[in-house]
């Protein structure tokens, strides 16, 4: 781990900032615009656009924002070569799809193996042959429609659930479409089919998004006693095969090339030796928010189901790649100090401590100890995106705040802190939307404590090396 022990990181000066819409900054060369706007970063435009709208994904960027981030961060010249965007926190893969769409080169990281394989066959559409996807899905339709002698029940070595996960009924669907995408040959229809069977897996479940993942009866919801599992998958099979369809034709009409994207499941902090050094022309990401949101349990049907872990050992390995950790797996530890120096940092975590402290883990004490792992693991990504950008070029990061017991963590300005203490030579942080909603902090013990005035808000931070 790369720290900086010693080097103490000052507030940031007035001197490294500079104004969001400033064009001379900002815009490319070449730019005819004399203002830069960024669109809404957040999610919801994407679950109406093609192949971005097969996956639902908590926190996802909306593709509109990553387009202007492209339009303004990266230099209209570029010296023959194909510029590479970058994404260390993958997710669904907004960031990746919408570059190699626009012919730019991507490459990102994902710890989540089944938001990888999303990534992976989003990128991999326009080489996708529609016309198989469609013959193989009305191939599972007649499947699906014939007179079953039962066959074996497929429910995955090691998945617990509170309650059962699918009905019966359910089940011998669910079980009849593995035994028939199982024996599909061609790697890639087959990945199409595990894609589209994780998008739509919980809707026929008697679990439910609210969006942590819960039991229906739990959020006030009925079970599902049977339900028509291949009309709901052979329905987002056909919209996978229409948009593979429009996008390759896009590309036809205009002659243009994709670009080539790559995704590694792996944790970015490791990723040097698969990323060369310098060779990044824009960073574009959402790292998780410290808000304890746990895209790893919120995935397990999926992870289970599509046999991505067979053991609460190998999901408990991917938890502890997941930048920040969890409050579960930090909380009863000693406590965990800071490992860079930053005194307001510092000063926050101090107060934090001693906030209900009677409570132990579940007090202030616990979640110190999650806030300090976040931010330590917040500079190793910081250090290691300071090796893989090219001198001159740009990161953007969008993220929230956070109210932890009571007290506001300006999780933005502290990135943007660390990163000039890391090296770059500018950051500024914009907020771009308040009283962020559908977040599942805003209902757990995560801010309980004293009332704070301070509302939930997402900013970007852009950063230049
Ligand atoms: C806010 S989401 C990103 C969503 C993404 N912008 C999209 O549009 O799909 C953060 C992602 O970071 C991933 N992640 C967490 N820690 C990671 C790490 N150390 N390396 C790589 N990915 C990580 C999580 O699994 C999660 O999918």
């Amino acid at each position: 781990m790369a720290l900086s022990a010693g080097k103490a990181i000052a507030p940031l000066q007035q001197a490294t900032l500079f104004p969001l819409f400033d064009k001379a900054l900002y815009a490319s060369e070449g730019s005819e615009k004399d203002q830069i706007s960024l669109r809404n970063p957040a999610f919801t435009e994407n679950k109406s656009l093609p192949v971005h709208r097969w996956v639902p994904w908590i926190a996802g960027f909306s593709a509109g924002f990553i387009s202007d981030c492209l339009a303004c961060f990266i230099p209209s010249r570029f010296n023959g070569k194909t510029p590479l965007v970058l994404d260390p926190f993958a997710g669904v893969g907004t960031t990746l799809v919408e570059a190699v769409s626009q012919g730019f080169d991507a490459v990102g990281c994902e710890i989540n193996p089944y938001a990888a394989l999303a990534c992976r066959v989003k990128l991999n559409a326009s080489r996708l042959d529609s016309g198989e996807v469609l013959r193989h899905c009305e191939a599972y339709l007649q499947h699906a429609r014939k007179p079953s002698s039962g066959g074996p029940n497929r429910i995955p070595k090691g998945f617990r659930s509170r309650i059962e996960f699918f009905s019966p009924k359910v089940q011998r669907q669910v079980s009849r479409y593995f035994q028939f995408f199982s024996a599909i040959e061609q790697a890639e229809i087959a990945d199409v089919f595990r894609l589209a069977f994780g998008a739509v897996m919980v809707s026929f479940s008697n679990y439910t998004y609210e969006p942590s993942l819960g039991t229906r009866p739990g959020a006030g919801k009925p079970l599902i006693e049977d339900a028509d599992v291949p009309t709901v998958i052979a329905a987002k099979l056909r919209q996978i095969a229409a948009d593979i369809q429009a996008f390759r034709s896009s590309f036809l009409e205009s002659e243009a090339e994709p670009g080539c994207g790559t995704i590694h499941v792996r944790n970015f902090m490791d990723s040097e030796g698969q990323i060369g050094r310098e060779s990044v022309d824009l960073m574009v990401t959402s790292p998780p928010y410290l808000n304890n949101y746990h895209y790893i349990r919120n995935t397990r049907p999926q992870l289970f189901w599509l046999s991505f872990v067979d053991s609460s050992q190998d999901l408990k390995e991917i938890e502890d790649a997941n930048l920040g950790k969890y409050w579960q797996t930090v909380r009863d530890k000693d406590p965990i100090e800071l490992q860079f120096n930053h005194s307001e940092l510092t000063a926050v975590l101090d107060r934090l401590r001693q906030i209900r402290i009677e409570k132990k883990a579940y007090g202030g004490p616990g979640w110190a100890n999650y806030v300090a792992t976040y931010f330590n693991d917040s500079h190793r990504f910081l250090s290691t995106l300071h090796r893989l950008l090219r001198p001159g070029s740009f990161g953007v990061i969008v993220v929230g705040n956070s109210i932890i017991q009571g007290q506001e963590i300006k999780v933005a300005d502290f990135l943007a802190e660390i990163a000039v203490a890391q090296g770059f030579r500018q950051a500024q942080v914009e907020c771009v939307r308040s009283k962020r909603v559908g977040n599942s902090i805003t209902t757990s013990a995560i801010r309980k404590g004293k009332r704070s005035k301070a509302v939930l808000s997402e900013s970007i931070v852009i950063l230049k090396k």
